[in-house]
Order: C-alpha cells, then sequence, then structure tokens
C-alpha cells in the first residue's frame, strides 16, 4: 500500500488579496506535494480561506460592506489564483461553508463532553490583526501595540467560555520534547518550548459581542473564536465530524507549513485542541521566514509590497517556473527572505546559463556527433566519469533527505548544482576536440553517455520544483515523465539507443 501523505498551508484571511507572503507558502506546500506524489505516495493537499473574526468584521466595516459581501469578493481572487498558478491543491476549504460549520460543532461539543469548556469572564488586550488576547506584560513591553502588525491594542472585557489550555499544556509541552521533529525548524522549538515552560493560561474561545462566526452549540449568542474555527478546519475539511470521514482516516496525522508568525496556535493550541477530542497530534509543522522587498518590509505606501500585479508581471515575463524556483531557493528553507529583482534576475540567468544551457548542449552534440542517439558508455572510466556518476547516482538519496529534512532551498538547487557539475564536465572532457580524433570515439561515446545521463537526473529531480520546465526539458530528452515514478524515472536513465528529442531553449531570455 503507498504511504499516505497530508499536508496543509494555513488558511488565509480573505480581507485583501493575496500577496507574495501566501504565494510563498503555496508554492513550497505544493512542491512538496508534488514531490510526494512522484514518489507515488497517495498524498492529499489542502488549502483555503479563514473567513471569519474581527478582522474580517473591521475591514469590512472600512470597506462599508458586510463581512458576508466582502468574503463573496475576495475568496474567489484566492480560489482563482491557485489554478492559475498551476497549484495542486486537493481541496480548498471555507471557513463559512456548511461542512466546516458541522465540523467545528462536532469538535466543540466532543471539548464540551471532556469537560474542557467552562464559562468565565475575560477582560485584557486583545490584537485585532493577530486574533489573540496577550498578556499584560507582553502588551506593556510592546507599547500597547500589536507586536506584528504595531497597531494599537483593544482593551475587551467580556463574558466568555474559556478552553482548559492550562490542563493539556504539560502534555503538550511532553509531546514537543520528546519529538524533536515536531516543530521545524529547531531554532523556532525553542521559543515554543520557552513559551509554554513561562507558563500557560487557559483560552478564551468565544465572543459574545460579535455575530460573524459560528455559534456555539451550547450558548448560540456566542461565536467560537477564531483561531478554534481556523484551526480546526485541518480536519474539516477532511470530512472529520461529519456523515463520511474516510479521508479523515486515510490521511489525518498530516504536516502543516505556516509563516513563522503563527507557529504559537499550531503547536500549542491545535495540539490541546486534538488531545481533548482524543485525536492523533500534526506530524509535524513548519515555520518558514518571512519575505521583506528590497531589504524592507513590504508596504503599500513605500511602494515595495509584492502584489499579485507584480508577481503576473514576472510570471508573464519569465514563467511560472523561474518564480517558483527564485522563491524557493531564496534562503535556507525556515529564515527570513528578501525579495530583490537583481536576485530575481541573478536567479533566472542561472536556470537559462547552467540548466538550460547544460540541456542545450548535450542535445546538440549527441545530435551533431551520434545522429541523436544516445551512445555505450566505452572503455574504461575515468576518474572524473566516476565522481560524475556518483553525484548523479546520489541524486535521488539527495532529494528524499531534503524533502525529508524540509531543506526546500536544497531541493530547488540539487538539480542545478548537478547540471553545472555536467557543465563542468563537459568542459573538462571536450568533447568538441575528442570528436575531431576518431580514435577517440569511445572516449566520446563515454563523455556524451554520462553528460546525457546527468542532466536526464537534475531534470528528474526539478519535476516537484519547475514542473513545466522539467517536463519540457525531459521531452526535449525523449522522454515524457507523464504517470511515473521518481524511481521509476531515475532507473530508467536514458538507455543506450534512445533517440533524443529537439533541442530548443528552456529558458529563452525576455525580450
Ligand atoms: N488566517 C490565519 C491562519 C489560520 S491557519 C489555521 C492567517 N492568515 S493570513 O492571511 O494572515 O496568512 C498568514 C500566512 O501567510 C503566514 O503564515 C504565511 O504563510 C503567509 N505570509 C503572509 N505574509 C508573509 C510574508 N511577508 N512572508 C512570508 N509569508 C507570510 O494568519
Amino acid at each position: 500500500m503507498p504511504n499516505r501523505f497530508y499536508i496543509t498551508t494555513p488558511i488565509y484571511y480573505p480581507n485583501a488579496e493575496p500577496h507574495l507572503g501566501h504565494v510563498y507558502t503555496t508554492i513550497c506546500t505544493d512542491a512538496v506535494a508534488r514531490y510526494h506524489r512522484l514518489l507515488g505516495d497517495d498524498t492529499f493537499f489542502l488549502t483555503g480561506t479563514d473567513e471569519h473574526g474581527i478582522k474580517m468584521v473591521k475591514t469590512a466595516e472600512g470597506l462599508k460592506t458586510t463581512p458576508a459581501e466582502l468574503v463573496e469578493r475576495n475568496v474567489p481572487i484566492f480560489q482563482n489564483l491557485w489554478p492559475e498558478l498551476d497549484i495542486t491543491n486537493d481541496d480548498f476549504i471555507r471557513t463559512t461553508s456548511s461542512r466546516h460549520k458541522a465540523g467545528v460543532t462536532a469538535i466543540v461539543n466532543k471539548m464540551l463532553a471532556s469537560g474542557d469548556i467552562y464559562l468565565g469572564s475575560y477582560s485584557g488586550w486583545y490584537d485585532e490583526s493577530q486574533e489573540e488576547f496577550v498578556t499584560e506584560t507582553e502588551a506593556k513591553a510592546n507599547e500597547y501595540k500589536s507586536a506584528v502588525s504595531g497597531r494599537p491594542l483593544v482593551k475587551y472585557s467580556e463574558a466568555s467560555y474559556f478552553f482548559r489550555l492550562s490542563k493539556y499544556a504539560p502534555q503538550v509541552q511532553a509531546y514537543i520534547e520528546a519529538n524533536p521533529h515536531f516543530i521545524q525548524p529547531e531554532s523556532r522549538r525553542n521559543e515554543v518550548l520557552s513559551k509554554l515552560r513561562a507558563g500557560v493560561e487557559d483560552l478564551s474561545i468565544s465572543r459574545s459581542t460579535l455575530t460573524w462566526g459560528i455559534p456555539l452549540p451550547n450558548d448560540p449568542g456566542h461565536v467560537i473564536y477564531v483561531w478554534i474555527d481556523a484551526l480546526s478546519n485541518y480536519i474539516t475539511a477532511l470530512g472529520y465530524g461529519q456523515a463520511d470521514d474516510s479521508r479523515y482516516r486515510r490521511y489525518w496525522p498530516g504536516v502543516h507549513m505556516i509563516g513563522k508568525e503563527i507557529l504559537w496556535f499550531h503547536t500549542v493550541y491545535w495540539p490541546a485542541m486534538l488531545l481533548s477530542i482524543g485525536e492523533p497530534l500534526p506530524k509535524q509543522v513548519y515555520a518558514h521566514g518571512w519575505w521583506t522587498a528590497e531589504g524592507k518590509k513590504m508596504s503599500k505606501s513605500l511602494g515595495n509590497f509584492i502584489d499579485l500585479e507584480k508577481l503576473r508581471g514576472i510570471i508573464s515575463r519569465y514563467g511560472l517556473d523561474a518564480l517558483r524556483y527564485y522563491l524557493l531557493r531564496a534562503a535556507p528553507f525556515g529564515n527570513d527572505l528578501d525579495f530583490s529583482d537583481a536576485d530575481f534576475t541573478k536567479a533566472f540567468n542561472e536556470l537559462a546559463n547552467v540548466l538550460g544551457n547544460c540541456l542545450n548542449r548535450t542535445i546538440k552534440m549527441i545530435g551533431r556527433y551520434r545522429g541523436g542517439i544516445v551512445p555505450t558508455v566505452a572503455g574504461e572510466l575515468e576518474q572524473i566519469d566516476r565522481d560524475l556518476i556518483v553525484r548523479a547516482q546520489r541524486i535521488g538519496q539527495d532529494l528524499a533527505s531534503a524533502y525529508e529534512k524540509m531543506e526546500l532551498q536544497q531541493a530547488a538547487t540539487l538539480g542545478i548544482e548537478l547540471a553545472r557539475a555536467t557543465n563542468g564536465y563537459i568542459d573538462s572532457t571536450a568533447p568538441f576536440s575528442l570528436a575531431k580524433d576518431p580514435a577517440k570515439a569511445p572516449r566520446l561515446d563515454t563523455v556524451l553517455n554520462l553528460s546525457a545521463q546527468a542532466i536526464y537526473r537534475a531534470l528528474v529531480a526539478l519535476l516537484p520544483i519547475m514542473p513545466h520546465k522539467a517536463a519540457d526539458g525531459l521531452k526535449q530528452l525523449g522522454v515524457d515523465p507523464g504517470g511515473k515514478t521518481l524511481d521509476q524515472l531515475l532507473s530508467m536513465g536514458l538507455a543506450p539507443g534512445h533517440r533524443l528529442g529537439e533541442g530548443q531553449p528552456l529558458f529563452p531570455r525576455a525580450e
């Protein structure tokens, strides 16, 4: 039976249009999902929108509309963007959908049945941009402003139901301590642990002053706090608490890909909720870094905001796959990243000069010297041949390790580095001079064969990162990767006698 793999993005607030940050997380998740599908894993990839909460209400007020109208305006933008960017999500969950509401109601009913919810009253500082209460100490330290958005905190006082987070905090802490791979990268794990060790209070989970949300089943005068509602999406989308929960039984637990600012919710609230309802905890939570643009925080007023218009401009000029490659290679996965036009050009040139060039020269040489047919390795291998063979052979293993550790920068560059090594090999072995001497025909056969095998493997490795360009390149080599697993593609190689296709520039220079 194939392995099962479930991966999610955060569900995004549709209070505005998506931007680089949302696109980045979604592309990263897509690359990992594509890798697992290529392995032959039974893969499920979920994304969606987080439509309730004060943030939506406030934005709607500001735009003189209702939250319901606001979501109907903005959600389709998210829903249409993912197919436009060739994102391979299997489902899209909306928190205003009836299936989600049914699932959340079932979850909260279970929490009530476990005796984990009680009525209290709350008075405190609320960060509306993050949808969370902050302690007096934290509020003071940040001058009563949001630590994330900088917006002023708001004083709230109201009757509220509470979830016994403090009851589960020790179990959550023990789980994080016992499972070093649960929170990645490692440095983020320490952040969560030290916050947990400092002590955790129960969580206010209802609002009686709001009507835009899912009613609390035991007291419909309250709506459920947006993080309880939102985190539940990861299982309500799979049918948890609904008539058909077969997907839930098939895919849960999964892996969550998120930005670093929402790590606490995913690694403390969410596991505590799952413990309360007696369900397995997520396998892993990966928190990636934040993008700045040209060295500064992205902002509309600074004019450095990477919005859809800017992204579409890049895609129409350089192609979607170049954008994917650029985003994934921009920094070691987990670190903060900076978007710059100069860096983008560098990444694009790398694709053209290293990958495109390697493919092109290999196809041209085999065309010119061997009529487009992959020759057989002949005679004794030299050290330089063995080095390239070892490197090319290792790529499946290297990829597995990169994806396992979610080193997405590594995953993106492995194929490029192999192409670079192949270019170096071609430069050193100089097939164009070997071709001049008929006595060196066997040596030329070997060099051409090994170059072709290496660029082939580089392209296979890039399938999850640059699905179109990699498949295009493979087609130029006369291979259709469709429907084949990574193992099949790697073990097939390019057999001697195989006929290559037509060579064309893989990354034509933009006008
Ligand atoms: N709705 C919540 C998440 C609920 S998940 C159960 C939310 N939504 S959001 O629209 O604000 O999206 C946050 C996510 O967008 C981040 O976690 C990250 O994935 C992505 N990014 C938004 N801005 C970003 C950057 N500047 N840089 C990188 N990613 C960031 O929070």
